[in-house]
């Protein structure tokens, strides 16, 4: 039996010219780890609301890991979380995050990522985002995109500008250092969404389908 018998996501596979995307597995996670070294945060700006990035390699290390068998193991189809394992010409260049709250209902996903500190600024965060939007829109019927960043986090804002998205609010929260932080809010209609990819290939769509319950 294939693990992706008993976990379908396992069997996603999206890609993109020199980009794939494929859900985290065991053996992504040393590899992960070694990208993460020392953090990924650009110019020291606060990026998660978990904070996995600071501490010791070994801290990160093991925030990482943990952080990426909670997923799984907190699946549900009402509440979930999906990490992908980014990867250029084969080597894990960062994460790409997606969730999803009562999504056959919904259909909408809200998105999260990050890179290596290398690989930050040459476009892949874009890439890596059109790649997961790309794939909901056509193969999982998503019609709304959220998304958030931290006040002065101009590479995120910028990503989700790129891609259409609005800006829709902001709230006050507290930051991992104990201080307020404003995280602004940006929302993507699928309708207003303009498809630009058309090197995308999936695999593993039906399943992951229904493993999430959307009616075909
Ligand atoms: C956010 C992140 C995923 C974006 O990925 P990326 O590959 O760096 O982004 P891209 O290169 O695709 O695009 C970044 C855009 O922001 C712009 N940008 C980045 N920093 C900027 C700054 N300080 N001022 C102005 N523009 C800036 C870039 O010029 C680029 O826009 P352009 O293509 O119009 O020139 C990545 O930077 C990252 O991992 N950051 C640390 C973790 C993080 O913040 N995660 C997001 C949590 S919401």
């Amino acid at each position: 039996m294939d693990i992706s018998e008993i976990w379908p996501p396992f069997a996603l596979h999206l890609q993109s010219g020199d980009m794939e995307l494929s859900p985290v597995r065991e053996t992504d996670i040393p590899e992960l780890a070694d990208i993460a070294r020392g953090g990924v945060r650009r110019d020291g700006i606060e990026a998660f609301l978990v904070d996995w990035g600071s501490g010791t390699d070994e801290q990160i290390a093991l925030s990482l890991a943990q952080y990426h068998w909670s997923t799984r193991a907190n699946f549900t189809v009402d509440d979930w979380t999906m990490e992908f394992t980014v990867r250029v010409d084969g080597l894990a260049v960062g994460v790409q995050g997606v969730n999803g709250h009562r999504y056959p209902l919904t259909k909408a996903v809200s998105t999260g990522s990050w890179l290596a500190l290398p690989e930050q600024g040459r476009g892949y965060g874009t890439r890596m985002r059109r790649i997961i939007i790309e794939t909901f829109i056509r193969y999982f019927d998503a019609t709304r995109f959220d998304t958030a960043y931290f006040e002065g986090n101009v590479a995120s804002r910028r990503v989700s500008e790129k891609l259409g998205y609005s800006p829709n609010g902001h709230r006050s929260t507290i930051g991992q250092n104990g201080t307020a932080l404003t995280e602004h809010h940006m929302v993507l209609a699928a309708e207003n969404y303009v498809h630009t990819d058309s090197d995308l290939q999936v695999t593993g769509a039906e399943a992951f389908r229904t493993f999430l319950t959307i009616a075909t």
